[in-house]
């Protein structure tokens, strides 16, 4: 079927897509699973934005830099900076119920702000954004929204039943989880929208579909990549045997909670830094890391008891509650919590149209590299980044319509060679062999040895799951597997050619900063 723009992925970034090009054009939104199953839903802190009379675009320029460590592109971050208060008021028409202080919005704080500039909606602002733009879609006549397709691979020149080459990009090809079928979609531009990374990781706090497919899907058909060994991993993760991604919100830091070692009750992170627990988060993830290794504990505590009970519960009742229903009483006792992967820094390199390298293909949110965290994301600047690089790329098209052609007949799926399979193990064994040793060997820290272990591992699993994918009919755990495999190969190579410590990349070998920082792009 033929539109006129097909964005891929329901969350922060295409849904603002979606609702911007929709205002002239039809709009398809194809997503994995349900409409609601990307990270945007999962999100808790809040939206970075320069609010509070006190506080100025140039420091929050600033504290993005910093935590960057220097890689970030100045020019991105004041684009995407100076946008963020018409993002909160765009999201404020759309009636996200952002938390007040008398006639403001009440600002919190977290890790490597140096002002509270994060506007929230409890602990639960992720799907509170959610549910906005997603009833704002589905109302609009101009957007149809087609949940249940896992989208496989790009259409491009090479699929075209006239044989161009090209790199234009003409849609994409989506397996209809519930038959089975594969689709061709086509339309004039298409947006990915498709987050992250994270399940490449062992432990990650990011939903079980962010396989790095959109990331992939664009490497595959030509696009660089770029800063892949950027694998933020967040500070404080609940440590439970049952639940084991549940995040807890930077922003209890931020409200006075504090890191204590169990084996010693003593807080330890005036050791690592001088911001303490709100230092970035590369810092605190890697200080925790330590003293985990170094006293061969489980767990540290992140402990808020000492605030009274009810700014606790008022603060977090999300989090309050779901502890409650875990046996612990965060109002009187300390959490048990370890760092999980979190974000995908590096990606899909965008400019600030949100153009990607290939004709006819845009990207938005967290599956790029536009230039706006560097070497480690600022806390709550990545749904910040999804609305203005959703709304960049939205006008972009917009403003270039005209230029746009029609997209020519195209080959449908080739099934003719393949059979159903009759060896599903191998895509549960291999998805957790490749989550264990990226977790093992890519983590917070690494060294080149470890990095040249999973590096021959990755040679080895290419040819298992080329030979598989080439023989058995596509299901969305393939799909994935395929991804999380090529995004695991993209982190491996970037870390590789980083001879140097910046940022979230720390390797025992390289332990100094070069003098002089420089992004790694990935060429296909
Ligand atoms: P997502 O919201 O992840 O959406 C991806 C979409 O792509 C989904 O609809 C998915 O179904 C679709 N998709 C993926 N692959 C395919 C495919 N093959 N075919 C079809 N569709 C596909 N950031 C903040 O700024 N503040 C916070 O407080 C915050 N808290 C967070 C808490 C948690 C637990 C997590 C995990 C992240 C948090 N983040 C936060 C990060 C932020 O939530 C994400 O970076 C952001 O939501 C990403 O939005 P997105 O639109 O790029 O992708
Ligand atoms: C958090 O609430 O700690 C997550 C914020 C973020 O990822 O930006």
């Amino acid at each position: 079927m033929t539109h006129d723009v097909i964005v891929i992925g329901s969350g922060a970034a295409g849904l603002t897509a979606a609702l911007a090009l929709a205002e002239r054009l039809r709009v398809l939104v194809i997503a994995k699973g349900t409409l609601t199953s990307g990270s945007t839903a999962w999100a808790q802190g809040g939206i970075a934005a320069v609010l509070d009379a006190g506080d100025t675009f140039e420091n929050h320029v600033r504290d993005t830099m910093v935590a960057g460590a220097g890689l970030n592109r100045r020019e991105t971050v004041e684009f995407v900076i100076e946008r963020a208060p018409h993002a909160i008021d765009r999201l404020l028409e759309l009636g996200v119920p952002f938390n007040t202080d008398g006639p403001n919005l009440h600002l919190t704080r977290e890790g490597g702000h140096s002002h509270r500039r994060i506007v929230h909606v409890d602990d639960a602002t992720g799907w509170a954004v959610q549910a906005a733009l997603l009833s704002a879609a589905e109302a609009h006549p101009n957007i149809t929204l087609l949940p249940g397709r896992a989208c496989i691979d790009l259409i491009t020149g090479r699929h075209e039943e006239r044989y161009s080459g090209s790199g234009r990009v003409w849609g994409v090809y989506a397996l209809d989880e519930a038959s089975g079928k594969v689709e061709a979609h086509t339309a004039r531009a298409t947006v990915l929208a498709t987050g992250g990374a994270g399940r490449v990781y062992q432990f990650s706090t990011a939903p079980r579909g962010a396989t790095g497919d959109g990331i992939a899907m664009a490497w595959r058909a030509g696009a660089r990549v770029g800063n892949m060994e950027m694998m933020q991993f967040h500070p404080t993760c609940l440590y439970n045997l049952e639940v084991k991604n549940f995040l807890i919100t930077e922003a209890v830091r931020g409200e006075g909670g504090r890191l204590i070692n169990p084996r010693t009750g003593k807080r330890f992170m005036a050791f690592y830094d001088e911001r303490l627990e709100l230092a970035p988060r590369d810092i605190v993830a890697r200080a925790i890391d330590s003293e985990i290794k170094k006293f061969g504990l489980d767990f540290v505590h992140l402990d808020i008891s000492h605030m009274p009970p009810d700014f606790v519960r008022g603060h977090f009742p999300t989090i309050h509650d779901k502890l409650l229903g875990l046996g612990i009483d965060m109002t009187a006792q300390p959490i048990p919590v370890v760092p999980a992967q979190h974000y995908t820094c590096g990606g899909v390199m965008i400019d600030l149209d949100g153009r990607t390298d290939l004709p006819g293909l845009y990207a938005a949110g967290e599956c790029t590299e536009s230039g706006l965290h560097g070497a480690n994301r600022l806390a709550s600047n990545s749904l910040l980044e999804c609305f203005v690089f959703g709304e960049a790329a939205a006008r972009h098209i917009l403003a270039h319509w005209d230029r746009f052609d029609a997209p020519p007949p195209v080959r449908g799926w080739d099934e003719s060679r393949v059979t159903n399979s009759d060896e599903e193990v191998v895509i549960k064994q291999n998805w957790t062999e490749i989550r264990r040793f990226m977790w093992n060997y890519v983590g917070i820290v690494r060294t080149t040895r470890r990095l040249e272990r999973a590096q021959h591992r990755i040679r080895l699993l290419f040819d298992e799951i080329d030979d598989y994918y080439g023989h058995f009919r596509v299901t969305t755990d393939l799909i994935e597997l395929r991804n999380l495999l090529q995004s695991a190969d993209l982190i491996v190579r970037s870390a590789l050619r980083r001879h140097e410590s910046r940022g979230l990349h720390y390797t025992l070998d390289y332990p100094e900063s070069l003098a002089e920082s420089r992004d790694t792009v990935l060429v296909p």
